[in-house]
């Protein structure tokens, strides 16, 4: 028996981070089967939004599985945990489902394998890749990248919400422009000093049906234990 049998539930129509002062800027949540870019520099907040929004995925009884570049099964469960997101129970019921990627020694191949590895786990409801960033750095090609996008959007069109975490300068200007407007929901991070304190941006550049939080932007900060508390961030910004 599985976690969902023993929790029949309505399935939602959005991806709930969990957090409701996060999921209200984003226009009640991300939409279901849709593609989402979660972009920004180093240290911004990337992998610990999309393990948020995984953690929130699966209170709701969606399934999901997690590629990650920058953890270990056992470190990624650990590094949720001290953010207060344990996932433990979800990963040995099978719910969710995490697979570390090494895909820099393959070059321009890197994003057609991870596609591949990608279509595999085309039953989950959710499916995170943190990051993609290390599918093209050694890439040459943008084709590749390109072609990657567009294979995500065609398994969102059959019914998985994909998620795509990719640091922003990974990508030239023109391309990154065109992957934008690809993707239903674009959430972008950064770090800005905000006073004395350095704060964390969200900034919800866009969701697909929810018009009206485009452009929102939320300042949080990530504590441990706790995870990502929003805070206001100075009167300057509104
Ligand atoms: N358990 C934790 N306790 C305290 N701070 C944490 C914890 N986990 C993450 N952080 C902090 O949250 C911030 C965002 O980290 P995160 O790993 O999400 O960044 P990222 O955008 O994914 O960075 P990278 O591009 O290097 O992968 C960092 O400042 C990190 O130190
Ligand atoms: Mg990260």
């Amino acid at each position: 028996m599985t976690a969902s049998d023993t929790t029949p539930k309505v399935k939602k129509s959005v991806i709930s981070s969990g957090n409701e002062e996060l999921d209200s800027k984003m226009g009640g949540g991300l939409p279901v089967n849709s593609l989402v870019l979660i972009e920004g520099g180093s240290g911004s907040g990337k992998s610990v939004l999309s393990q948020q929004i995984v953690w929130g995925s699966l209170q709701d009884g969606f399934s999901a599985a997690v590629f990650t570049s920058e953890n270990t099964v056992k470190s990624l469960v650990k590094q949720m945990q001290s953010i207060d997101l344990d996932v433990l129970d979800h990963l040995l019921l099978g719910v969710l489902r995490i697979y570390p990627i090494e895909l820099s020694s393959l070059g321009d191949l890197a994003p057609t394998a991870l596609l591949q590895a990608m279509q595999h786990e085309k039953s989950r409801d959710v499916i995170v890749i943190d990051s993609f960033t290390s599918a093209i750095i050694r890439s040459t090609n943008n084709k590749h990248t390109m072609r990657f996008f567009e294979g995500c959007k065609r398994l969102s069109a059959e019914g998985v919400t994909v998620i795509i975490v990719l640091h922003s300068d990974a990508i030239d200007p023109e391309h990154i422009n065109s992957i934008r407007s690809m993707c239903d929901a674009h959430l972008q991070l950064r770090s800005e000093q905000d006073g004395q304190r350095l704060v964390k941006l969200l900034q919800v550049a866009k969701i697909r049906g929810a018009a009206s939080s485009t452009g929102a932007i939320v300042g949080f900060e990530v504590e441990p234990g706790w995870g990502m508390r929003v805070i206001p961030i100075s009167k300057a910004r509104g």
